[in-house]
């Protein structure tokens, strides 16, 4: 249903580029890439790869990135599986079943490990990163890019609203910004940066939940699932920067 009615970017928030800015998943994507410091020749984890949405705009944009994309779906990596051989990119992009919380990799296999709105989902943030912090080589970089719950907005409503928000996405529990950043310290990486993404966009992503039916408008299929009050949730997005020593 995401693929149909959204694309193989499972991403609520883009990044708007060009001039008018525009919501475009591609060229999101590839922003964000940038913003990860990834570089060609890099060895990628992409940690909650979704359909592969993103490694293959990654792999097809930095022609000697290497990616190991992993999600906890079986029915994503059948998916990802046939849109990653279908773009030619089976010698540079795989696609596995795995928890992030426990990869399947030896230590010390990537430059750069990737969260594009999958900690959300972490039923142990700590291990998250620390698996992360393992499987990064020294001097390698983690980046997060999520939604968070706004610290801002306090209180019992808040609770309320947020815990409707995880269960309308599934999430085990959105967590903040700080909250995240004090787990990957205490993962042990270095140099860490984190800010609010104000500048995101969602308009695309909340347009796909509406079809015009004629001149009536009316909810699509991702809208019939989908749109609810819980959408305002006390939420922001952000990013987190930080590296293994
Ligand atoms: C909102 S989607 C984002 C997908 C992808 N990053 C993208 O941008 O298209 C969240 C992803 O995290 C994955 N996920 C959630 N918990 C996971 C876990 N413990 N281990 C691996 N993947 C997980 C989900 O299966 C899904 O692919």
């Amino acid at each position: 249903m995401f693929l149909r009615g959204f694309g193989p970017v499972f991403q609520a928030g883009l990044v708007r580029v060009g001039d008018p800015p525009r919501e475009e998943p591609e060229r999101s994507v590839i922003a964000l890439a940038q913003r990860a410091g990834v570089e060609d020749g890099h060895r990628i984890l992409d940690a909650g790869c979704g359909v592969a949405g993103p490694a293959v705009i990654i792999a097809r944009h930095f022609p000697a990135v290497v990616i190991d994309a992993v999600t906890n779906s079986a029915r994503q990596v059948a998916i990802g599986g046939e849109r990653i051989r279908a773009a030619g990119l089976s010698d540079r992009v795989r696609i596995h079943l795995a928890d992030y919380q426990r990869l399947p990799f030896r230590s010390e296999a990537f430059d750069r490990v990737l969260f594009f709105e999958s900690t959300g989902y972490a039923t142990d943030l700590d291990l998250t990163y620390q698996e992360a912090y393992r499987v990064l080589a020294p001097g390698g970089g983690l980046y997060v890019k999520d939604v968070f719950r706004d610290p801002e907005v306090g209180g019992e409503l808040a609770t309320e609203r947020i815990e409707a928000f995880d269960r309308l996405w599934g999430c085990v529990r959105t967590k903040t910004l700080s909250e995240s950043v004090a787990a990957i310290l205490r993962a042990g990486f270095k140099k860490t940066s984190a800010s609010p993404m104000p500048e995101l966009g969602t308009a695309s992503f909340a347009g796909s939940m509406f079809l015009l039916d004629g001149h009536a408008l009316g909810r699509s299929e991702f809208g019939d699932a989908f749109l609810s009050a819980a959408l305002g949730g006390p939420i922001e997005f952000g990013e987190i920067r930080a590296v293994k020593p």
